[in-house]
């Protein structure tokens, strides 16, 4: 794997993740799981956030003291199984501006078709991190960065739960400008499109769709 793709190795995250892999755990369990680690990722993920300083008064004294520099980050999930890592990350960081995209798997030709997209109109300005908990064939992940650089995005991110290594690959080559960040790098793609070993499908996971 090359120097743009983060495995994001925490002893919780690990944790956590297993809990959700398990195909016993109950969606609830599963979404709150989702939740935490979104909360663990952002925190990762958000390293190198530039700050400023505000002079405070504590009840002892003033200070200088550190705060976020700007509100210039927008997050973009892209739909469904997205907006499971992005409720635990606008938590964190409320100032977020929000973009969807939709985009489902054709289940026979495996590529991605676009069905909704709201952006902010000045995505251009802002950080964006792109979201999806899971990188497969990476087909969707793709044709989403590929549109949102359409409408202007330029300084983006893109992170998920789990990775398959065909779906890096590809992301990496469509997008090589864009650093893939990642809790846990599996075994392989399955046939069907599904990451190995893996969680199933993340959407009906956490919708209790199936
Ligand atoms: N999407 C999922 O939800 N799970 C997979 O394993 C692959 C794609």
């Amino acid at each position: 794997m090359d120097d743009n793709v983060t495995v994001i190795n925490h002893p919780l995250i690990a944790h956590k993740l297993t809990l959700m892999r398990r195909k016993t755990a109950s969606t609830q369990k599963f979404r709150s799981l989702l939740r935490e680690i979104a909360h663990l990722l952002t925190y990762e993920i958000t390293r190198d956030l530039e700050l400023t300083t505000e002079r405070i008064e504590t009840p002892l004294e003033e200070m200088d003291a550190p705060r976020l520099a700007g509100k210039k980050l927008c997050f973009v999930s892209i739909l469904r199984a997205g907006n499971g890592l992005l409720e635990g990350m606008v938590e964190l960081l409320p100032s977020a501006r929000v973009g969807h995209i939709g985009m489902f798997r054709d289940p026979e030709s495996l590529e991605a078709v676009e069905y909704y997209c709201k952006v902010p109109a000045d995505i251009g300005e802002r950080r964006v991190i792109v979201v999806d908990p899971m990188l497969a064939t990476g087909n969707s992940a793709i044709a989403a960065l590929t549109h949102l650089k359409k409408q202007g995005a330029r300084q983006i991110k893109f992170l998920c739960l789990l990775a398959a290594p065909e779906g890096v690959a590809a992301l990496r080559e469509a997008h090589p400008d864009v650093p893939v960040f990642t809790a846990a790098l599996d075994e392989r793609l399955d046939e069907h499109g599904y990451i190995r070993p893996g969680l199933g499908d993340a959407g009906d996971r956490m919708y209790g769709t199936k």
